[in-house]
Order: structure tokens, then C-alpha cells, then sequence
């Protein structure tokens, strides 16, 4: 079948790898019909996550109709068209227990933080991904839902994590109503977050970013203010001003270890790797946010230790809360949030790419060229 394949830090191409088999009676096969590219992906891609082994591949964010099934599989049938979570969950442990589905016991062997996530690297479990024609699924009683009728393939496929993880970075934010929100990052996670938070009460809405056509489409697609930190020379005074100089009421990290605009955190954190990525973005927030208030972080910090300035969240009383968006929890009420049209996933995708061509697609979305916000990969045999 064909595959995205790691061969190393900015190279990735299609192969020819073997069909995934049933390794456990719980496991599905699944049939990809769409795949994304997400900005958790760029940070593989960049070499920023160890342990992500040549030959892996990566795709956390899929659909697919089922193909096989193993003999203990309950909830799913042969043909089924299903929705499946970027988190690989047991539904048993302690943690799923209480729907932390992003951070289930079992199902990670190589780490007691994260569980496992589909492509993404052995720190994840070392799972392959969905940028392929099949995956296997395991845990298929857990994880996959089948997706209602009257939902588009376009907007289930963005339910597996942008939604979710939008939605989530928003409700650990604890916003109360008529709150000031900051969302660093006008990825399609960043987006996504901007519009969530109205849907929790939020007075005002504002999103930092430097890529003018992100800012563009976010002003008005989450009818939001929206402003270029390249335009500023200091971002956490420009939000002081903003905000009668107490600050916000909650910052949403939506950025990550990626993050560009600190020479300091660039050198030390992703040419260096003196620490886990660069954490501007989460200065940042920090530093932005009133006292006492609430920083909320969906940005990826791979493991293991990143510079941040606890000293300023301790003397300011910061609540920090952050975690994997848990998906499956989710999923029920974000349905209906696209049902009644509050949210409409679909309008971020701007680029549907052959499989084959997975190489130029991540070229493009990590070069933020051709005004790329959200691609999404289609295998040839759901092109016909
Ligand atoms: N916690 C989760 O469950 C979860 C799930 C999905 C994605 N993520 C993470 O969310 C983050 C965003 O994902 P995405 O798909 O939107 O990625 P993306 O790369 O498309 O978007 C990131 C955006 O941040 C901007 N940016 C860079 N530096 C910045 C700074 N200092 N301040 C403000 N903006 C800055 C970039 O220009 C870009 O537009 C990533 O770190 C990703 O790994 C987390
Ligand atoms: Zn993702
Ligand atoms: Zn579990």
C-alpha cells in the first residue's frame, strides 16, 4: 500500500509498505478515505521529537471505512465509515476512566505521560499513521465512531483533533463570561480555539500571530481582533496596553515548540535543542496574562524540558492547565456545536493533495506557502 514515509528531519515521501495486519483481537484495518496534516506534525517533521524513527508514518488525524475487524470487536462492522481520535485509548485504565483519553495507561509502553497518539513517534507508543491508504486501529471498540450521515467527511475528519483540540484549549481556560481572551497561534488549532471561546462567553477575542493571511482569515472567520506581533516591539506590552495594563483574563497557548519571534528561545530551543522547542509563545502567555488569571496550553512541547518563567507564575498566581485534547469526550457535544452550525470545521481547509504527493504537501504547510492553512491528504482509492 502506499504511505508516508520519515526518512529524517525535513525529508518525508510516499512508499510502498506492507498492508498493516490485525495484531490483537480488538484491532481494526482501516480503509483511509482523508487525512490532515496538522502542526503537531511540523514539529516530527522539523526533528524536534525524539525518538521519531526513520520509517515511521506519521498522520494522527484520519477517517476511513473499516476493512477487517478482530474477533473481540463489538461496535464496529466490515464497511463502516468512521471518525477515529487522535488519541489511542484503552477505555479501562484509571485515566480513561475519567475521560483523560489523551492520557491513557496502556496504551503508551515508552512513557507514563502521554498515551499512545497514531504517528507520532515512539515517545507516543510508535504507532504508524493514517497519511496511508490503511491503518491499524487498536483499541477499535474505544476509539472510532461511526460517523452520522448528516456529517460531512470534511468535518468529521477535523473532529479527530482540531475541533477537539480548539474546543478543549478554550474550556481549560476556565472563561468566564465577558472575559478577555489571548490565543497565541492562528494555526488551525489557534483558529479554532478564537472561535470556541465566544461559544464559552468570552467579551473579547483577541489572536497573535505573524502570518498576515492567518490573521485575515481568522478575523473573519472567528470575528475576532487579530494583530501581527512582527508589528510590535514588545507583544506582552502591546497586550498590557490593551488591557488597561492588568492583562488578560486567560492566554491559550496554541502555538507550541515551533514557535518563531525570540531569537533566544529559536537558537537555544530548535537549532540548539538545549531545550524542548522554543516556548516563546508560552513566555508570552505568561507574562501577557492578568494575576490570578489562566493559562491554557494545546501547543506541543515534546519531552522532555523547556526554559519557562515559573518565578512569574508563582508571584502572579497563574493557574496553568494543559493537556492532549481528550477526543472522545468531546465528540457528542462538538457534533452538535457542527450540526447547529455554531462551528464549521471545514471552511480552514484550504489544500486537498494526492497521497502520493505527501512530500509537497508538507513543504507547503511548513513553509506556510500558497496561503496554506489546513491540508488534507486523499489516498488514490478515495479519488474514485
Ligand atoms: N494538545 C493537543 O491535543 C494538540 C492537538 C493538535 C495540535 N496541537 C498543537 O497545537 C499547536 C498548533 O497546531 P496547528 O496545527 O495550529 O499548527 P500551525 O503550525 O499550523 O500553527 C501555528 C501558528 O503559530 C504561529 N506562531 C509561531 N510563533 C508564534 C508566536 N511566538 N506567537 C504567536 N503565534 C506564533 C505560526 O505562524 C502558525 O500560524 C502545535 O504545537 C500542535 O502540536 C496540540
Ligand atoms: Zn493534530
Ligand atoms: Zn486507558
Amino acid at each position: 500500500m502506499l504511505a508516508m514515509n520519515y526518512r529524517g528531519p525535513f525529508r518525508v515521501r510516499v512508499d510502498h509498505k506492507p498492508y498493516p495486519e490485525l495484531q490483537h483481537p480488538n484491532d481494526a484495518i482501516v480503509r483511509v478515505t482523508r487525512s490532515c496534516i496538522c502542526g503537531s506534525d511540523l514539529h516530527l517533521y522539523h526533528g524536534l521529537v525524539p525518538d521519531t524513527r526513520v520509517g515511521t508514518t506519521f498522520g494522527h488525524e484520519f477517517i476511513g471505512i473499516v476493512e477487517e475487524i478482530g474477533p473481540s470487536v463489538q461496535n464496529l462492522k466490515v464497511g463502516d465509515h468512521v471518525l477515529v481520535p487522535f488519541n489511542i485509548a484503552c477505555g479501562s485504565c484509571p485515566f480513561c476512566k475519567q475521560e483523560l483519553y489523551g492520557n491513557c495507561h496502556e496504551s503508551n509502553p515508552e512513557a507514563t505521560a502521554v498515551g499512545g497518539i497514531f504517528g507520532y513517534s515512539h515517545t507516543a507508543g510508535g504507532y504508524d499513521g493514517g497519511q496511508a491508504e490503511y491503518v491499524r486501529v487498536p483499541y477499535a471498540d474505544v476509539g472510532p465512531m461511526v460517523i452520522p450521515a448528516d456529517l460531512h467527511p470534511d468535518d468529521a475528519v477535523l473532529l479527530t483533533d482540531v475541533v477537539p483540540t480548539g474546543y478543549q484549549a478554550a474550556e481549560m481556560a476556565g472563561i468566564k463570561p465577558g472575559d478577555t481572551v489571548v490565543v497565541f497561534g492562528a494555526g488551525p488549532v489557534g483558529i479554532m480555539a478564537a472561535k470556541c471561546a465566544w461559544l464559552f462567553g468570552a467579551g473579547r477575542v483577541i489572536v497573535i500571530d505573524h502570518l498576515e493571511y492567518r490573521l485575515d482569515f481568522v478575523r473573519t472567520y472567528a470575528q475576532c481582533e487579530a494583530y501581527n506581533f512582527r508589528s510590535m516591539n514588545d507583544p506582552v506590552l502591546f497586550l498590557k496596553k490593551a488591557t488597561d495594563y492588568f492583562g488578560a483574563d486567560v492566554c491559550i497557548d496554541a502555538v507550541g515548540s515551533d514557535a518563531a519571534g525570540s531569537a533566544l528561545q529559536t537558537i537555544t530551543g530548535r537549532k540548539l535543542m538545549l531545550q524542548a522547542g522554543s516556548a516563546t509563545a508560552l513566555h508570552w502567555a505568561i507574562n501577557s496574562v492578568k494575576k490570578g488569571g489562566i493559562v491554557s496550553i494545546v501547543g506541543v512541547y515534546g519531552p522532555t524540558d523547556n526554559l519557562i518563567p515559573i518565578g512569574n507564575v508563582v508571584n502572579k498566581g497563574i493557574t496553568i492547565r494543559a493537556n492532549q485534547a481528550s477526543v472522545k469526550r468531546l465528540l457528542p457535544k462538538l457534533i452538535d456545536h457542527v450540526r447547529s452550525g455554531r462551528l464549521d470545521p471545514k471552511a480552514i481547509i484550504t489544500h486537498r493533495v494526492p497521497l502520493e504527493e505527501v512530500s509537497d504537501a508538507y513543504h507547503i504547510f511548513s513553509a506556510k506557502l500558497d496561503n496554506c492553512i489546513k491540508p488534507i491528504l486523499i489516498p488514490p482509492s478515495a479519488r474514485v
